[in-house]
């Protein structure tokens, strides 16, 4: 049973963020201690630090474990720390004290309520995700110390929110700009050779990890079970995001078109041509949604609006003539007696 449900964990994760095997490595036990019961008590259920270059999975691999946890990529308590940067914003987490201007106004965002409403019937872990935590400031900084030691925050109404079923994540940019450069030495200039990946890997998690450092303190630091490095995704990885965004794109095209519903058939090179278009060193497959969009989606539409493509038919998507773009042709549904 136990082994069964890590297997489980570990493949539903891999399915959805890809490249990230060492993540996933780390982040899945910790599900496992709490579903078993042997979390330890008085703190959350596990705490990371989630660093590396952009649109590289760091976010998604929180909305990946709400969709395995709870079949919702939505269940994620999220807090953006840039939206808390001053003091006095640090209430609109906690709630004003009773008596305090604005303490009716202000519904605090850490509640228990918010917690429960991001666990399940199934699972009743929660996720919480502090995106951009270096942004915090101070006083944010202060009551996550709390979060982190005692598993509890005192709202402005003195009730306790209790974060012992819960996983909470941190993400950051810390070391961000040094890993660009780590990843495009001699920009401008052709490398040589391939850079080592095991080097690289190596290299990042240490700008990371001196990033972090220098940054919290020690007390935050060392509370922190896991920081981890999300890695440059290498042409395989793009490849099968391209791939999940395709077949997300057909997926709908089901969904919402129902009996009206074509197929769509994207060759190899159009696949390729996607990969270059909506991927990069330097925003990972950040773009690639909106290049998808763009590129495909946007001309299907037209097709579909105009008339061209009959219900059960197949678009054929190639890679263009002179890399200018996709190609689409409608083949039109094969009757199945003749006319
Ligand atoms: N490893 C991955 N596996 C699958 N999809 C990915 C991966 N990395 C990025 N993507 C795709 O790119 C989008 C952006 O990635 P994500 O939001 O996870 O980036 P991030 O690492 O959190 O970056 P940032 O530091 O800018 O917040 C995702 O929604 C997903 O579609
Ligand atoms: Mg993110």
């Amino acid at each position: 049973m136990y082994r069964a449900t890590s297997f489980d964990l570990t493949a539903a994760l891999s399915e959805r963020v890809k490249g990230q095997a060492e993540a996933i490595r780390q982040i899945a036990p910790y599900v496992q201690m709490y579903e078993t019961g042997l979390a330890p008590e008085g703190r959350p259920a596990g705490i990371f630090l989630l660093l590396g270059p952009t649109g590289t999975g760091k976010t998604r691999t929180v909305e990946a474990l709400a969709e395995v946890l709870h079949g919702d990529r939505k269940k994620v308590l999220k807090i953006d720390c840039g939206e808390f940067q001053l003091d006095h914003e640090v209430a609109k987490l906690i709630g004003a004290p009773p008596g305090y201007l604005g303490h009716r106004e202000t519904h605090p965002l850490l509640t228990t309520q918010a917690l429960n409403a991001a666990a399940s019937a199934g699972c009743d872990l929660s996720l919480v995700l502090f995106d951009e935590i270096e942004k915090a400031a101070p006083p944010l900084a202060r009551l996550l110390l709390g979060v982190l030691d005692k598993g509890t925050v005192r709202l402005g109404d003195n009730s306790t929110v209790n974060f012992e079923k819960s996983l909470v994540f941190f993400t950051s940019n810390l070391g961000a700009t040094e890993m660009t450069k780590a990843l495009a030495p001699g920009l401008g200039f052709h490398a040589s050779a391939p850079p080592d990946a095991a080097r690289l890997e190596g290299q990042l998690r240490t700008i990371g990890l001196a990033a972090a450092r220098k940054r919290f303190s020690p007390e935050f630091f060392n509370r922190i079970d896991a920081v981890i490095t999300y890695q440059p995704l290498d042409a395989d990885s793009l490849a099968e995001i391209v791939d999940q965004h395709l077949a997300a794109l057909q997926q709908q095209v089901r969904g919402r078109l129902g009996e009206r519903s074509f197929e769509i058939a994207v060759s190899a090179e159009a696949r390729a041509f996607l990969v270059e278009r909506g991927t990069s060193p330097r925003y990972g497959a950040r773009e690639l949604k909106r290049a998808i969009h763009r590129e495909l989606t946007q001309p299907l539409a037209s097709l579909v609006s105009s008339g061209e493509v009959e219900p059960g038919a197949r678009v054929v998507v190639d890679a263009g003539a002179g890399g200018a773009g996709l190609s689409l042709e409608v083949e039109a549904r094969r009757r199945s007696r003749a006319a």
